[in-house]
């Protein structure tokens, strides 16, 4: 059941994405596209191997991929992929033997990244159309999870965070670009979980971004 809250979110977000699916161009009042994922730290060796569409489709706030090293053969689980662009970056890391997953609610904008996945040949990609807060998974699946700018549009935050950490291995990671949480925090020291074990979020203060173990 979606809240009225999550619900009015959910409308935005689909008219903003239906709209970045054809061109971030104006959307946004940050930098997006190449340049952005260049000054954001990403190597240019693996930005040159993601596909035009989602490369020029980038429209994210952090790095999350450098937040913590992501191992050849791994499973990882991109939350609000959009066109793809980190997904194809960890699919680079975790090479032909790994999986990345990647979930999105926006249809337009998982059509652009599918199409670019075919295109480009990466076999080891999947998407699929899903919430944050109803992941398709079972349980224990992945080894690391990335959310660039997605867990700070989620209204249910607790409920996010519940599938995201059951889908996880245990000795698993979160490692998130922003968390809006409250509008205002970008830590938490404690996060609700399947066991419901605290876990302080490392990383410095300054930074959007954190890694956040799973026990
Ligand atoms: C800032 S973009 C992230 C782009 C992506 N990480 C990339 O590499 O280009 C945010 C994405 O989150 C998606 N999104 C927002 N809320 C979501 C939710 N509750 N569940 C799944 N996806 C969501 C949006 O549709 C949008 O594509």
């Amino acid at each position: 059941m979606v809240s009225p809250e999550a619900s009015s979110v959910r409308q935005a977000i689909a008219k903003k994405y239906r709209e970045v699916a054809r061109s971030p161009r104006g959307l946004f009042k940050y930098q997006t596209g190449e340049a952005s994922a260049l000054a954001l730290g990403y190597s240019p060796v693996r930005i040159a191997a993601v596909p035009y569409a989602a490369r020029s489709r980038f429209v994210e706030v952090g790095n999350p991929v450098a937040l913590g090293p992501i191992g050849k053969d791994e499973h990882v689980l991109d939350l609000g992929c959009g066109a793809g662009f980190d997904a194809f970056v960890e699919a680079q890391l975790v090479g032909p033997a790994g999986r990345v997953c990647g979930v999105d609610l926006r249809p337009e904008m998982l059509a652009v990244a599918d199409a670019a996945r075919i295109e480009a040949a990466f076999p080891q990609v999947e998407f699929r159309e899903a919430a944050v807060e109803a992941l398709p998974f079972g349980d224990a699946l992945f080894d690391v999870a990335l959310s660039n700018g997605v867990l700070n549009l989620i209204p249910e935050k607790p409920a996010a965070l519940r599938e995201v950490f059951h889908v996880l291995k245990p000795g698993g990671w979160l490692q998130v670009c922003k968390w809006g949480w409250s509008g205002r925090s970008r830590r938490r020291t404690r996060l609700p979980g399947p066991t419901e074990s605290p876990a302080p979020l490392r990383g410095r203060s300054s930074s959007p971004c954190s890694k956040l173990p799973v026990s």
